[in-house]
This record gives structure tokens, C-alpha cells and sequence, in this order.
């Protein structure tokens, strides 16, 4: 009888001396029979016919289609406003503006608290005021979307302008953020200053990163009824739970009466929370009286859904001639809007990644009028890796040493700027492996390898991203007679396989075929409030897992009684073992789930589980890591730049399902090319207007643009994270512009501190 439950060695972690694990490992811990082994998504031969529903994509009885008024001004008032020939217009049903619009509350924000989830907190259509260039005059609801978009067009509005506050005008009044991301906003370590100043070599330059839009495939759309004391909703956002509460907040209902479900999510990147369409289509049908379809227009999503911020960053490093860092400096500013609270915490992988005798970080935010910024894929670590990986690429083109060995001379020991203890660090591994896999060789001039009119080079970055796992974390689990599972939890899936992990992890700990295994998330209703952010909601997930499980089982011992072979067992004495459960001491003494219930007489057991909350993320310092390659070509005639290949390397935890994981790292790596190259919203600075608001102007990388990408891994469990599992949804993005940037030197000698890297900065 083979005994498939956690006690490889794999599974049972290492602790640190001196740490009891709150959510780790159990005796009911995993089996690597599923864990490690390349699944596809369940839901991926439904999604190629089409059947998978996205949020705008449902169908209500009655349901009429919405359009949207952009403003034309970026700060100012609605001086006039004419809706009469919008009204008119054929199948219009309701023209709204701030005259009719319902009495609403402010959206909290993100970080406004523990629970805020919408972009910005700015009035949603409640007076004649103006904050952004693109904000919603007017919702039209009409019969069809065509009258809808056209009857939109039909209304007149006149403004009172004000000059916008755009960066350069505004950087002047730079404030300290009340903190970053929950952390505090400064970090400091001895005297960095004058340290830099006594330095033998040093470096100190300024980086710039530009503002970017989220264009994930799917528009951001919702279906929305509001009908007596119930909204029934079907959006598109990234935390089920946070979404209807926000929603729930604005529009003055008990969020018990909202009905929000989001199963599929075509894409977010952390784009996909409340934004004022949501609560702009909601108020509408409640006006109307009818369910209301409302899809933004790829414009549309530029003009209401903020993206990543742009960042002015200084890194200055100060080393002795092996190249021990003696002094860390990284600082700047970047943009926010009054009424948000996202500071791009770009200083933050600074914190954590090298050692150094001296060491201070800080940042300024600038407000200035633009629809609030927002997350996009590891905000503050994809940009600031980009200054603090280039400045380190100077600094060892002027000690004349491999980029590499500096980075190794300067690995700590534990955090540089808390003084914690690492829970798992494989930072050297990722390195070494990562380097033999790209075959790299150190180069001694840049600018001299050369094929025709290509000039060729290769860089390399640090990838770094913090470990999470939020609380809230909870999930009901049910065992049928027939001996199948379903696991319940308000989780959401925007395409990266939650569904299919979480299936794995629950078939593993049960001992049952992943087919035993049903998920059901992404409806506000079921239990637990996750975030498909911050790389966080597999372990998230995983924790409130655990806690479940250990519930059933309990139950499921409480159950079997006397006369079972389980009698007497508590939790702690059993394994999950082919579809039951059996004695540790003795594996022989077994008893299946099935037999369990019918000799209870029960149809199904159900317990819910609450996770234990994440002390481990003040004891520790939890971060991924990771090593990017890239070879270049540059055109020496034009200008252009062609990725030829790149190697990621990683550090972050066990990983739970091969394809996914590498589906994942492979795809922040790509948005990191674009991120390099290509991507950049142009703001007119008059007028405080999105230049490039489509897919023709803003560019992404498109096929051509992706070369052949290897991600590799090493698979070290951390003993701190449930299931061993650190995240991979944003380390991917995080140290590819460095790596192309410095490849782009080596090629031509040329050091572009300024992204994306463009033709017009190379010739
Ligand atoms: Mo991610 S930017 O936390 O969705």
C-alpha cells in the first residue's frame, strides 16, 4: 500500500530555528503526486470554442446597451449641457449626467483602508466638476449599442478650463505619500550620503520610466441589474469579495444585496478592480429600471481605467574596489492623483537585494490630474528593477568587473534594511543556473561585436519580487458519498489556472483524482476574500485550504466513530491515502471517505476553514528571485532594436503546476520587452489627454517582437509559505528592461536611462 500523503522531503520544510509554523506543513500535508506535474487548464478546451462567459458577455431579460461621454478637459467645470438631442435620438432610454445621477458615495480606494478597491476616490458624476481628461459626462442607455454610441455623441457640453497639473508643473509641490504600499516610505541604513561621497568608485544617475496603460484582451465590461434592494452584477475584476463591497460602499446598499459573480476574466494585470463605468452602469439600470450591458471601447478603457505611473529615479552606488557595496542610494519621484493613494513603490527591491554598509531609500509622489493610477504587474519592482539593475551594470563597467560577480560580491545574508532573517533564498542558484543555461560569457568593450549592420549585445538583471499572502483567507469544503470534493471560495481566475491549481492542491491533500475535484470561485458569495494580486492568491488560497481540510478531516474522524479503523485518531494521526483516510502509525488501518459518510448516513460533510493569519510576513523576509539574460541586435543604421533571445532564471518557492507557472513567468517576461521597448501612454501636457488611447499607437509586443524565452526554476519549497509556493504571477516582468537595457549597451555603448527604449534614443 503506497502512503500518499507529505513526508518527502520536498513537502516537510526546514524551519528556521526558533519558528513555529502557523500555516505550513501538517501531517496532512501534500503528495508530489499532482504538485510538480504539468497540468493543463481545466477550463482552457471550453475557452477555445467560446464558452467560458466574460463579465460583458451575459444576457438579462430587457437589457439595454451604454455609452460613454468623455470629458475633453482635464480639470475645470461643465459650464452647459445640452441632452435634448441625445434623448431624442432614436432607441435612447435614458440620458444620465450629474443633474440626474443617484446620490453616491465616494469609491474607497485602494489602500484608503484594508478593504478600499477602487482606482480612485474622486465623485463619480455627483456635480459639474471635471478631475480628469476622460472622465464620464454622460451615460446614454439605448435599445442597441449603435443608437447608444451615437445618441452619446448627440451631447453638447461646454467647459470652464483650468491649466492641468501635469508632472513638470507640479513636481515643485512633491509630498511624502503617507506610506508605500502599507510599508513605510523611508528606509535608511548608516549615512548613505556621506558614504557615497568617501567612495572609491560610484555611480549616481537619474532613471525615467513613462506612464503605461493596461490593455488586457478583454475590455473591461460589465452586465448589471439593479432591481428593488438587489444588484445583480457580472463584472470583470481581481478580487470578488473587495469588488462588491467597494461597490456595495458607493452606491449606499448592505453588500449582502449585492449579487456579484466574475468567473472568467479575460486578462488584468492589475488592472481589473472598481472604476467608475461600475458604478456609473449600476446607477444607471437603477435609474432606467433595466438590466444594462456596459463595454468601454479600447478608448474608453484609456480614458477610465489608470495604469502604472511614470517614476523619476535616482540610484547612486558607492562601492571600494572589489565592488562591496558601501553605500545604496535610491530615491525619486513619481505621479499620483489626490484622490488614490498607489505610490509606485520603486524603491523597494533596493531594500532587499544587495548587501551594503549604508543604505537609504525614499520617494515623493507629485499630484497632478489624471485618472487615478493603479496597479500594473509588479508595480514598483518591474520599474525601479530598471534603475537600481542599470546603475549596478555602470557601476561595473567602471570597476571594469563582470556584472555578475558584482552582484554576487554584494549577496547578503539577511535583509539589508530590516536586519530579518530570509525565509529561502536562492538568489546565487538562479544566478549560476540561469548563466549556464544563457551560456554567458563577460564581455570586455561594448559596441564591438558586430553582424552586418547589426550590432550585437548581452545583459543581464536581477528579477526580485515580494513574497504575500493576505488574510481573509477562507474556504468551505464538501465531501459527497460518492467520495468527490468541492471547494468553495470567493477566488478569481483572470486566465493564469487558479481553478486548475487549486484543484491539484485539494487532490493532492485528499488523496483523490484531480477529477474528484470541483472549484467553484469567483462569486462574491462564497467564502474567503483573496485578491488575484500581488502574486499572492495561490498561497493565499493554499493557507485557507489547509485550514478546511484539517476541519473535513476532523469531522470526517468525529463521524467514523467506533468500529472504524480510524477510531480513537485525531487530525494529527492521519494521511490521506486512495480516496480515504488511514492511521499514520498504521497504513493498514484505512477507511475510505465514501464508506465514512454512508455508514453515518450522510449525503455529504462540509466544514469551512479560516487560515491561519500570516505572522511569518513580519518575522521574515519573504521575496522571489531571479536572474533575466537577454541577447540584442541593434540596428546601427536605424536605430532598432531586436530581442534575440532571453533566459529567466528563478528563485520562487515550489512551483504547484509546471505549465502554468512557466505560462506565467514567460508572459512577464514578454510584457517586460514591452515594458523595455515599447510601451508609453504620451499625455498632451496642455491639455492633460492621452495622445495614443488604442492598440495602433500604444504599442505591445506582438509575435514578432517575442523571441525564443527559457524560464527556468529551482524549486526550493519555502518553509514559510503554505505548499512551499511563492508566487509567479509578476516576478517574471520585474529585471527585463535592466537586461535589455544593458545588452543595448553592450551592443552600442549607448546607456538609455529612459524607457521605453526607442529608436530616437539610439541614433
Ligand atoms: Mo497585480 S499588479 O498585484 O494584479
Amino acid at each position: 500500500m503506497k502512503i500518499i500523503r507529505g513526508t518527502s522531503t520536498s513537502v516537510v520544510p526546514v524551519l528556521p530555528e526558533g519558528w513555529t509554523p502557523t500555516a505550513g506543513a501538517d501531517p496532512l500535508g501534500e503528495s508530489n503526486r499532482l504538485i510538480g506535474a504539468p497540468v493543463s487548464r481545466q477550463d482552457g478546451r471550453t475557452a477555445v470554442r467560446g464558452e467560458n462567459l466574460f463579465a460583458g458577455e451575459h444576457r438579462m431579460d430587457r437589457m439595454v446597451y451604454a455609452a460613454i461621454r468623455h470629458s475633453t478637459i482635464a480639470r475645470g467645470l461643465i459650464t452647459d449641457l445640452d441632452v435634448t438631442a441625445a434623448e431624442t435620438a432614436h432607441g435612447v432610454i435614458l440620458v444620465m449626467t450629474y443633474r440626474n445621477a443617484p446620490r453616491m458615495q465616494p469609491t474607497p480606494a485602494v489602500f484608503s483602508g484594508p478593504t478600499g478597491f477602487a482606482g480612485g476616490e474622486a465623485p463619480i458624476m455627483q456635480d459639474n466638476t471635471i478631475h480628469w481628461n476622460g472622465e464620464a459626462v454622460a451615460v446614454v442607455l439605448a435599445e442597441t449599442q449603435e443608437q447608444a454610441d451615437y445618441a452619446a455623441s448627440l451631447v453638447a457640453v461646454t467647459y470652464q478650463e483650468s491649466a492641468p497639473r501635469t508632472f513638470i508643473t507640479a513636481k515643485a509641490h512633491a509630498r511624502t505619500p503617507d506610506h508605500l504600499f502599507f510599508q513605510p516610505v523611508r528606509s535608511s541604513v548608516g549615512d548613505a550620503e556621506t558614504a557615497l561621497a568617501h567612495a572609491r568608485h560610484a555611480v549616481d544617475e537619474t532613471y525615467l520610466t513613462p506612464y503605461q496603460n493596461h490593455n488586457a484582451i478583454e475590455l473591461h465590461a460589465l452586465t448589471v441589474d439593479w432591481t428593488g434592494d438587489n444588484v445583480v452584477v457580472c463584472d470583470a475584476t481581481q478580487s470578488v469579495k473587495l469588488h462588491a463591497a467597494t461597490m456595495a460602499h458607493a452606491l449606499g446598499i448592505d453588500p449582502n444585496r449585492i449579487h456579484l459573480q466574475s468567473s472568467y476574466v479575460g486578462g488584468a494585470f492589475g488592472g481589473k478592480m472598481v472604476w467608475s463605468h461600475s458604478i456609473l452602469a449600476a446607477a444607471a439600470s437603477r435609474l432606467a429600471g433595466r438590466p444594462v450591458r456596459l463595454t468601454l471601447s479600447r478608448k474608453g478603457v484609456y480614458r477610465l481605467v489608470g495604469g502604472r505611473t511614470n517614476t523619476e529615479q535616482r540610484v547612486a552606488i558607492g562601492a571600494d574596489s572589489d565592488g562591496h557595496f558601501t553605500s545604496l542610494i535610491h530615491t525619486g519621484f513619481s505621479s499620483i492623483t489626490p484622490t488614490n493613494y498607489v505610490a509606485e513603490p520603486f524603491t523597494f527591491p533596493a531594500r532587499h537585494m544587495y548587501a551594503t554598509d549604508n543604505l537609504l531609500t525614499d520617494q515623493r509622489v507629485v499630484d497632478i490630474d489624471m485618472v487615478a493610477n493603479a496597479f500594473m504587474r509588479a508595480p514598483g519592482e518591474a520599474v525601479g528593477t530598471f534603475a537600481l539593475e542599470s546603475a549596478i551594470d555602470e557601476l561595473a563597467v567602471s570597476l571594469g568587473m563582470d556584472p555578475i560577480e558584482l552582484r554576487l560580491r554584494n549577496e547578503p545574508d539577511r535583509d539589508p534594511s530590516s536586519g530579518k532573517p530570509f525565509s529561502s533564498r536562492h538568489h546565487v542558484e538562479a544566478w549560476r543556473r540561469g548563466a549556464e543555461r544563457f551560456r554567458w560569457e563577460p564581455t570586455s568593450q561594448p559596441g564591438l561585436r558586430r553582424d552586418g549592420e547589426w550590432l550585437v549585445g548581452t545583459g543581464c538583471a536581477s528579477a526580485t519580487y515580494p513574497h504575500q499572502r493576505f488574510p481573509g483567507g477562507a474556504a468551505r469544503l464538501t465531501l459527497d458519498r460518492d467520495g468527490c470534493a468541492t471547494l468553495e471560495l470567493a477566488a478569481s481566475d483572470m486566465g493564469m489556472g487558479t481553478r486548475t491549481t487549486q484543484m491539484m492542491i485539494t487532490a493532492d491533500r485528499m488523496a483523490l483524482p484531480l477529477e474528484a475535484v470541483t472549484v467553484l470561485y469567483g462569486d462574491a458569495s462564497y467564502p474567503g476574500t483573496f485578491q488575484a494580486g500581488a502574486s499572492s492568491q495561490t498561497v493565499t488560497i493554499a493557507g485557507a485550504v489547509i485550514a478546511a481540510h484539517r476541519n473535513l478531516v476532523s469531522e470526517l474522524l468525529a463521524l467514523a466513530g467506533e468500529g472504524s479503523p480510524l477510531s480513537g485518531a485525531n487530525v494529527d494521526d492521519v494521511g490521506a491515502l486512495d480516496g480515504g483516510l488511514c492511521l499514520l502509525a498504521n497504513p493498514e488501518k484505512w477507511q475510505s471517505y465514501a464508506s465514512i459518510l454512508r455508514r453515518a448516513g450522510r449525503d455529504h460533510l462540509t466544514a469551512v476553514g479560516v487560515a491561519a493569519t500570516p505572522d511569518e510576513l513580519s518575522a521574515y523576509s519573504i521575496h522571489s528571485y531571479g536572474a533575466v539574460f537577454c541577447a540584442v541586435r541593434v540596428n546601427a543604421v536605424t536605430g532598432e532594436t531586436r530581442v534575440e533571445r532571453v533566459v529567466g532564471s528563478y528563485d520562487c518557492g515550489r512551483i504547484i503546476n509546471p505549465r502554468t507557472a512557466a505560462s506565467q513567468l514567460r508572459g512577464g517576461i514578454i510584457m517586460g520587452l514591452g515594458l523595455a521597448l515599447l510601451e508609453e501612454t504620451v499625455v498632451d501636457k496642455r491639455s492633460g489627454r492621452i495622445l495614443n488611447p488604442s492598440l495602433s499607437d500604444y504599442h505591445v509586443p506582438v509575435h514578432l517582437d517575442v523571441p525564443q524565452i527559457d524560464v527556468l526554476w529551482s524549486d526550493h519549497p519555502d518553509p514559510l509559505a503554505p505548499v512551499g509556493a511563492r508566487g509567479v504571477g509578476e516576478i517574471g516582468i520585474t529585471g527585463v528592461a535592466a537586461a535589455v537595457a544593458n545588452a543595448v549597451y553592450s551592443a552600442t555603448g549607448r546607456r538609455v536611462r529612459e524607457l521605453p527604449v526607442t529608436l530616437d534614443k539610439l541614433i
